[in-house]
């Protein structure tokens, strides 16, 4: 396959910059806005990720691949690392990110040419919590987590990690493991969204994957440290959701989800309630596998009571983007925003009690865990 159009490249850079770093983003974001700009402006850079082909996410690619290389270099000043500060804002950073790539475009573009981009946001886990206390609140038994497109699988110990919401009043309510090494803080911008005071309990976990990634790889663990956008916080979470996922591997099947689904439902306990959860995957489904998708639940759903939580940006992603990957309404403000550029993932239900299936649109949050609006 053949590159992608300037043009298209720079669109969908500041695309990407706007969602993740909106106008009165956390100073924090600066970073990750800065590199998707340069991407989108700076020639050495559009060179780069304009020879990538489409599918390949060429500016996430292409940030990744720097923000690999960066390691070691005078550029890595202006990185967080896991526990520390995000480094100050630095106007110059997009001229000094061309020069980098200037000279070390052969270095970049063998690494694009290797590797995948690929995403592992812990800290959706705050997206999905409250809909598992309003699971846990009306039906008592434990859940059988199934965690679709899981990556390295970090959503799936989210009743092991410690959750902070912080509303617009300033006050905070958490839950959780007050021990916990992964830590996750997330501003409630409107409504209440419930928060356990117990997680419910899990008593089974498996992650489905096409490419399960295997975190004792340090090379794997490098490539996906450096996918993770350039905020101290993301930083942070991936690097000790990691290291507990690799001190406490969790089952895996390996996969398209749709063809693997209903012999991983066969493996979980009885007594439990199935969840399917599945964050920034069934966006990526081309149309006909989101029709498959909805018919196997309804199919699975006559013989098991089950959850399907979702947090997805609108389908089809670009600016035409109107429907929820669950096929549920949303106010007419949403797809208006998305298509203005604030792309946010909508927090989705849909249940099946006795073959009878029920939706509802619960939220929608930031792509990276910023922030989140409850209905
Ligand atoms: C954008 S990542 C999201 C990872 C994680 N859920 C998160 O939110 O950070 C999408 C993941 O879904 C996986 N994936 C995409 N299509 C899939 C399919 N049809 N079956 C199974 N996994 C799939 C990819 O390999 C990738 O790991």
């Amino acid at each position: 396959m053949t590159g992608t159009g300037r043009s298209v490249v720079a669109a969908q850079a500041r695309a990407i910059a706007d969602a993740w770093s909106p106008p009165g983003a956390p100073e924090s974001w600066w970073l990750t806005a800065a590199t998707l700009t340069a991407i989108a402006e700076e020639d050495p850079l559009l060179d780069l990720a304009s020879a990538i082909p489409p599918d390949r996410l060429p500016p996430l690619l292409l940030a990744a691949a720097v923000r690999f290389l960066a390691s070691g270099s005078d550029l890595a000043r202006h990185y967080p690392q896991p526990g520390g500060p995000q480094p100050p804002r630095d106007p110059a950073f997009g001229a000094e990110l061309a020069t980098f790539a200037r000279e070390r475009h052969a270095e970049l573009a063998a690494l694009c040419a290797g590797h995948r981009y690929q995403m592992n946001e812990v800290g959706r886990s705050a997206d999905v919590l409250p809909v598992l206390a309003l699971i846990g609140a009306a039906d008592d038994r434990p859940l059988a987590l199934v965690d679709l497109g899981t990556g390295a699988g970090l959503g799936l110990r989210l009743d092991r990690y410690h959750y902070t919401y912080r509303a617009a009043d300033g006050s905070r309510r958490s839950t959780g493991d007050p021990a916990a090494a992964v830590r996750i803080e997330c501003a409630v911008r409107s409504g209440a969204p419930p928060v356990p005071a117990r997680i419910p309990t899990v008593v089974d976990r498996v992650g489905v994957d096409v490419e399960p990634l295997d975190l004792s790889d340090p090379h794997v663990l490098a490539w996906l440290a450096a996918c993770v956008p350039p905020e101290a916080g993301a930083v942070t979470r991936f690097a000790a959701a990691s290291a507990l996922a690799r001190a406490e591997p969790a089952r895996s099947a390996r996969g398209n989800l749709l063809d693997v689904l209903p012999d991983v439902i066969a493996t979980l306990p009885a007594e439990a309630l199935v969840c399917l959860v599945d964050t920034y995957v069934h966006v990526f489904l081309p149309p006909p596998d989101l029709e498959r998708f909805d018919g196997l639940i309804t199919e699975i759903g006559r013989e098991r009571d089950l959850e399907w939580v979702s947090v997805d940006p609108l389908v089809p992603l670009g600016p035409d983007a109107r429907a929820t990957v669950q096929g549920l309404d949303v106010p007419a403000a949403w797809v208006r925003e998305n298509r203005d550029g604030g792309v946010s993932g909508v927090i989705g239900r849909v249940g099946v009690r006795n073959g009878v299936r029920s939706g509802t649109v619960l939220g929608r949050a930031h792509p990276g865990a910023a922030w989140l609006e409850w209905r």
